[in-house]
């Protein structure tokens, strides 16, 4: 594994990916996914009330548009992005200083255990916050680096069978698989997706007022099916990478067909469904 340590045994398999092959993925195509999800900002930004003074935690930054945007807001604040990816960091801290920001940091950590100074008064996260793999720990953790009263606006994906853009890449690529996600209680982007366990979850943890918002947006997967089909082959590859030849080709030119049919005047779209959950510590 590469370089980060401290990491919690429970993310040691989600720390090997994201600061290896998948975190390096993600760096290479940092426009596409900062692109792809940027129709949730605004709402989830705008649910944070950032202040010009906050301090905001986003965890599992990425590449780091979310701090730009708090670190933007908070103008004479500051913002830390928290991720275990050292590649996706390495992103992040390009693109800030280039944006001319000196009010945020970035950090290569488990946000699970890393103990944070307690100085915080916004925690927010753009899908960032499902892969823990002890999430009780974890949020219990992120309660501790707030102050009282501190505002948490997280972003997070609804069930598998809401996001239509799971269903149909995992149903082009693999349409005898059962369309059913991974298990709930698996880290996964759908870790969070069911109300009321998440909502005793955060609640067990020491936030209250938790509160669920349905969003819906499309996500952009590349300007064309081409450039749609090359980015999500590469992220996805590995699905299809046990099938003999014939059913490879089979799969891929599934993809394609599927992307093809959703290629619009904006780009290759596919539904999404996420909640944005808020709350106070
Ligand atoms: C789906 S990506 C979202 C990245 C970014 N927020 C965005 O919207 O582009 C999930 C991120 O969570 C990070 N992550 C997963 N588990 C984490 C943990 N225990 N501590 C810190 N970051 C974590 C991953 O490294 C990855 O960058």
């Amino acid at each position: 594994m590469a370089g980060i340590t401290g990491v919690a045994e429970s993310n040691e398999a989600m720390a090997e990916s994201w600061d290896g092959d998948t975190g390096a993925f993600w760096a290479e195509h940092a426009d596409h996914f900062e692109r792809s999800g940027a129709a949730y900002d605004d709402e989830l930004l705008a649910a944070a009330d950032i202040r010009p003074d906050s301090r905001v935690l986003d965890v599992g930054c990425g590449t780091g548009v979310t701090t730009r945007k708090a670190a933007q807001r908070a103008a004479q604040g500051q913002a830390l992005g928290v991720d275990l990816s050292a590649q996706m960091l390495a992103v992040a801290r390009a693109r800030a200083e280039s944006a001319g920001l000196s009010n945020v940091e970035f950090m290569q950590t488990d946000a699970q255990v890393h103990q944070f100074d307690g100085s915080f008064d916004r925690l927010i996260s753009r899908t960032g916050v499902m892969f823990f793999g002890e999430r009780d720990k974890a949020f219990a953790n992120l309660a501790s680096a707030l102050v009282p009263d501190a505002r948490v606006a997280l972003l997070v994906w609804r069930s598998f069978g809401e996001n239509d853009w799971m269903r149909q890449i995992v149903g082009a690529l693999l349409p005898q698989a059962p369309l059913t996600g991974p298990p709930p209680d698996a880290p996964s982007p759908f870790a969070l997706a069911d109300r009321g366990t998440t909502t005793t979850l955060l609640e067990g943890a020491g936030f209250r007022d938790v509160q669920f918002q349905g969003l819906e947006h499309p996500l952009v997967f590349g300007r064309d099916a081409d450039e749609a089909y090359a980015f999500l082959l590469g992220l996805s590859g590995w699905m299809i990478a046990d099938l003999d030849e014939d059913a490879r080709r089979a799969a891929e030119e599934r993809l394609r067909a599927m992307l093809a049919a959703h290629e619009t005047a904006h780009g290759v779209q596919l539904d999404s469904a996420a909640w944005l959950i808020t709350a106070r510590r």
